[in-house]
C-alpha cells in the first residue's frame, strides 16, 4: 500500500496563544516559530495580524526571518483583515492567507445574523479577494462539524471555485465524535465535485477529550492536512497535540500508511520550549512528552523492560527527544561539551546566543557543582528570551523574614537608565508577599497575584528553582517565569517577567 504524506499545520502561535494566560511576546513568538521550522512543520500559523499592532509585527517578523516552511496568517471575511494578513506575510518564502467564516446554523443565526446565501456570497468574495493577493489560500468553515451537510458541501465547493487550495473542517467546539467526523470528510469527498483541487484539512478541539481520535479518524477518511499545537494548547481544553498525532502516525505506520516530515527527536525540546515560554506546564502523564511517559514503575514491567524493551514500550524515549544520560556538565566542561549538549537537546543557537549561554553556564557552575539537562534547558530558554524583552531588571535585593515578625525587603530595580529602590518592613505576610508588594510599588502597577508555583528544575540541594506566576493587571492575566538557585530571586524574576509582558502589551 502506498504511503500518504500528511501536511502538519501548527497553530501554537495563533490558537495556542488563545489559551488563557499563554500570551507570548514578539521575541518569544519568533523563537517558537524558528523551533517549529527546525522541527519540520509544513505550515506555521503565525497569528491574526489585524487583532493588534503587536500581532501584526510578530507575524511580519516571522515571515521575514523563518525559512523552510510556509508562514500563514489568519483573517476573517473582512477586507481589512485580509489586507492586514497579506501585508504581514507577503515577504515569507511561501505565504498563506487563512480566511474563515462560520457556517453552522447556530453561528449564522446568533453570531453573524446571515442567511445561507449571504454566507456563500461572502465565501466567494473574500476567498477570491485573498487569492488575488496570495496564491496559497486556506478557507475554514468555522463550526463545520455542526453545519448541515448539504450546506457545508456548497460552501466548500464555492471556496474551492473562488481559489482556496486548502479547505479546513474545524470541530470548533469539540462536539464531534470520531465516526461522525470521519463521515463528514467522506461525504465531502463524495459530494463536492471539485474536492480533488484542494487539500482537505481538519482542526479539532479537545472539549470532550476527542481531538486526537477525531483527527485520526479524519486522516483515515482521507484528510491530507492536520492542524495541531505543541502540547495541545489552545482555546478552552485545547487543540489536537502535534506530538501525539505525529507519533501515532509514526508508531502505527503499519495501520495508517501516512507519514509526516516531523523530526521526532525534536519533540521534547519543542514541548519544553513552549511550556517554558507560556508557563503552561506539561502534565507528568501527558502522552509522548510528559515526564512519566516512559517511566516504568511496576516490578513486572521493569523485569520485562530489562529482558526486552519492546515488552512494554511501543516507542523509544530517544526517538521523541528524551536524552539518555541526564547528569552532564560541570566546572571543567568547555565550550565544545556545552555545544554538543545543546545540539543533543535539540536546540540550534547562533554564535552570539552560544556566547551568552557559555557565560551563563560558567556563572552557574560557580553556584552549582553538577549541571543537569534541565539546568541547561532552562539556561537556553533564558538566553533565547532575554534579547529584546526585558525592561525591568533586578539590580539587587535583600529579604529577611522569620516567625512573629514582618518581612524586611530591600530591592533595587533598573528600568532603562533609572534605578528605583525601596527598603523597609513590609506589610506582606511573608517574604514572597513582601517582594510582590515591593515590585508593585516600584513599577507602579496594581497587581493581583493569581498563581504562584515553585519547583526544582533538577535534583540536589543546590538545584535551581523555577517559579511560575500568573498576575492580574486590569482584568488581564499575565504569566511570568524565573529561574535561580535562590528561590526568592527566582520569584522576583518571575514577577518582573510578568510585569515586562504588561509593558509590552502581551
Ligand atoms: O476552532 C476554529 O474553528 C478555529 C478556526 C479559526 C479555524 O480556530
Ligand atoms: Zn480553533
Amino acid at each position: 500500500m502506498s504511503e500518504r504524506s500528511i501536511v502538519i499545520f501548527d497553530t501554537t502561535l495563533r490558537d495556542g496563544e488563545q489559551s488563557p494566560g499563554a500570551s507570548m511576546n514578539i521575541q518569544e513568538k519568533v523563537e517558537v516559530a524558528q523551533m517549529l521550522s527546525s522541527l519540520g512543520v509544513d505550515v506555521i500559523e503565525a497569528g491574526f495580524p489585524v487583532v493588534s499592532p503587536g500581532d501584526f509585527e510578530s507575524v511580519q517578523r516571522i515571515a521575514r526571518t523563518v525559512k523552510g516552511t510556509s508562514v500563514c496568517a489568519l483573517a476573517r471575511c473582512k477586507p481589512q483583515d485580509i489586507q492586514s494578513a497579506w501585508e504581514a506575510i507577503r515577504e515569507a518564502e511561501n505565504p498563506r492567507i487563512h480566511v474563515f467564516l462560520a457556517t453552522s446554523e447556530i453561528h449564522r443565526r446568533f453570531k453573524l445574523r446571515m442567511t445561507q446565501e449571504e454566507i456563500l456570497m461572502h465565501t466567494e468574495g473574500y476567498v477570491r479577494m485573498a487569492s488575488q493577493l496570495c496564491p496559497n489560500v486556506e478557507f475554514s468553515a468555522e463550526d463545520a462539524s455542526r453545519t448541515e451537510m448539504d450546506f457545508l458541501c456548497k460552501v466548500v465547493e464555492m471556496a474551492i471555485r473562488a481559489g482556496a487550495k486548502t479547505i479546513n473542517i474545524p470541530d470548533t467546539v469539540g462536539y464531534a465524535v470520531p465516526d461522525q467526523f470521519a463521515e463528514i470528510i467522506r461525504e465531502l469527498k463524495r459530494s463536492v465535485p471539485n474536492i480533488e483541487e484542494a487539500v482537505l484539512s481538519v482542526h479539532c478541539h479537545n472539549d470532550l477529550g476527542l481531538a486526537m481520535a477525531n483527527t485520526l479518524a479524519a486522516i483515515e477518511a482521507g484528510a491530507g492536512q492536520v492542524e495541531c499545537t505543541i502540547n495541545g494548547i489552545g482555546e478552552r481544553a485545547g487543540n489536537c497535540a502535534l506530538e501525539e498525532i505525529v507519533m501515532a502516525l509514526n508508531t502505527r505506520r503499519d495501520y495508517y500508511h501516512a507519514m509526516t516530515r516531523i523530526i521526532t527527536e525534536r519533540l521534547v525540546p519543542a514541548s519544553c520550549l513552549v511550556a517554558g515560554i507560556t508557563g503552561l506546564e506539561v502534565p507528568r502523564n501527558k502522552a509522548i512528552v510528559g515526564r512519566n511517559a516512559f517511566a516504568h514503575e511496576s516490578g513486572i514491567h521493569q523485569d520485562g523492560m530489562l529482558k526486552n524493551p519492546t515488552t512494554y514500550e511501543i516507542m523509544r524515549p530517544e526517538h521523541v527527544g528524551f536524552v539518555k544520560t541526564n547528569l552532564v556538565l560541570g566546572k571543567h566542561s568547555g565550550r565544545a561539551a556545552l555545544s554538543s549538549k545543546v545540539a543533543a537537546l535539540g536546540y540550534s543557537l547562533d554564535e552570539n546566543q552560544m556566547n551568552t549561554l557559555f557565560e551563563a553556564f560558567k556563572a552557574l557552575t560557580d553556584r552549582k557543582k553538577e549541571i543537569y539537562d534541565a539546568d541547561i534547558r532552562s539556561l537556553i530558554q533564558q538566553v533565547l528570551l532575554t534579547a529584546e524583552t526585558v525592561r525591568w531588571t533586578l539590580e539587587s535585593y535583600e529579604c529577611r523574614s522569620g516567625s512573629h515578625q514582618k518581612p524586611f525587603v530591600s530591592m533595587k530595580l533598573r528600568h532603562g537608565d533609572s534605578v528605583l529602590e525601596t527598603s523597609g518592613d513590609s506589610s506582606g505576610d511573608g517574604p514572597i508577599d513582601g517582594i510582590f508588594i515591593a515590585i508593585g510599588h516600584l513599577t507602579g502597577h496594581d497587581l493581583k497575584c493569581r498563581e504562584y508555583r515553585v519547583h526544582s528544575v533538577s535534583v540536589g540541594h543546590d538545584a535551581q528553582g523555577e517559579v511560575n506566576v500568573a498576575v492580574d493587571y486590569q482584568g488581564v492575566e499575565y504569566r511570568g517565569r524565573g529561574v535561580s538557585t535562590d528561590c526568592v530571586e527566582a520569584s522576583i524574576l518571575a514577577f518582573l517577567d510578568a510585569v515586562n509582558r504588561i509593558q509590552e502589551g502581551n
